[in-house]
């Protein structure tokens, strides 16, 4: 997997910043780079991230990579704490965020503070220290339902929740502020894989099914199961982020990242059963339905041809790859 990353990568090294350091996303960020050979600086408040994902990350690293990371534990709420991390970095990964379309319901202010202004911290943050590239996490959410279109970059926006306005709004952000700075939007699909939190009733639906099904406990489908969603693995979301950093074009681009493909939670479940009884010689219990919530999206499709041409961004793992690395992790390490 390192191997098509490096190759922007080989003879050079970077100092990149990354804002949420310590979560799902940003902690394959951390472990890539640094086995890359790059130095990092993180940051994280720990609102959702941990610890154990950092140590995780490093775990496999040598002592020199290890030596090349560097941990602030700081607030993107905080001008000074953004202004501190970005000192002396030529790439900032922005992945920091208030990640729950259902709280952002609950806790407007809250999205708005951590998913708004902590990202204009980070972004002024970025320019003012002189650094060359700017990528941030966006959201297939700003899309809103699209019904089954296919949804290319050029399409309406239409968020249906506090959490996707605050990510077009950092869109919006982006395209006034990119003089002397390039910046890229990354429109993340369903993003999935190792660490990506379970405990959390609103975070991501595999990570949710695997932990109830490995403590033998039904998984939950919301609505009747039809919802549609192109489910990337995280070390796809990796590459997009590397290639978008390196990448010299327009001032600001946005990018779609997933892989092409949709499926409905039903078929995503059958095939989580199929390779848990082939791992586990046990048969994983069946879905149970409950009522649709606020602010889920039908159908999720988007073409990422843009980013295929533009960025020579290419997904790697299909489902069943990608479920299989993300199952043993669930399974075997994290709860077996
Ligand atoms: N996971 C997905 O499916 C998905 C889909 C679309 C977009 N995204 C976006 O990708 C990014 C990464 O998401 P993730 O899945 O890794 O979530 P995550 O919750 O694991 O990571 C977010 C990290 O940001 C940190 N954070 C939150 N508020 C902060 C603050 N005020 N200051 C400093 N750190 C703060 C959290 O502690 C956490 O470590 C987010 O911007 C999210 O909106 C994720």
């Amino acid at each position: 997997m390192l191997e098509p990353l490096s190759q922007g990568l080989i003879g050079s090294r970077f100092r990149w910043a990354i804002t949420g350091a310590a979560g799902f996303v940003g902690s394959h960020l951390v472990e890539s780079l640094l086995a890359l050979g790059q130095e990092v600086v993180g940051m994280d408040n720990f609102l959702s991230g941990s610890t154990k994902n950092l140590e995780e990350a490093t775990e496999k690293l040598t002592d020199d990579q290890r030596r090349r990371f560097t941990f602030i534990e700081g607030d993107i709420r905080n001008p000074e704490d953004c202004l501190a991390l970005c000192r002396g970095v030529d790439i900032v990964l922005h992945q920091a965020a208030l990640v729950s379309v259902p709280r952002s319901f609950e806790d407007p202010l809250l999205n708005n503070q951590c998913n708004v202004d902590g990202f204009l911290n980070v972004l002024l943050a970025a320019k003012k220290s002189g650094a060359r590239s700017f990528v941030y996490a966006s959201s297939a959410a700003v899309y809103g339902d699209g019904g089954e279109k296919i949804l290319t970059e050029d399409a309406s926006l239409n968020p249906k929740s506090p959490y996707a306005v605050a990510k077009m709004t950092d869109e919006l952000y982006s395209q006034v502020f990119a003089s002397d700075l390039n910046i890229a939007g990354l429109r993340y699909m369903n993003v999935y894989g190792p660490r990506q939190d379970p405990t959390s009733p609103y975070s991501g639906v595999i990570s949710i099914w695997l932990s109830r099904i490995a403590q033998g406990q039904q998984p939950v489908i919301f609505g009747d199961g039809k919802n549609t969603r192109d489910f990337i693995y995280v070390k796809d979301v990796v590459q997009a982020n590397i290639k978008a950093a390196l990448f010299k074009g327009e001032k600001h681009e946005v990018f779609n990242i997933g892989t092409g493909h949709s499926v409905t939670l039903l078929d995503l479940l059958s095939v989580i059963r199929e390779l848990y009884s082939e791992k586990t010689g046990k048969v994983a219990p069946e879905g149970t339905f409950a009522p649709f919530r606020e602010g889920d999206i039908r159908y999720s499709k988007a073409d990422i041809s843009k980013a295929e041409k533009m960025l020579n961004y290419k997904p790697t793992y299909d489902l069943r790859e990608g479920l299989d690395r993300t199952i043993d992790w669930f399974i075997f390490q994290r709860t077996g």
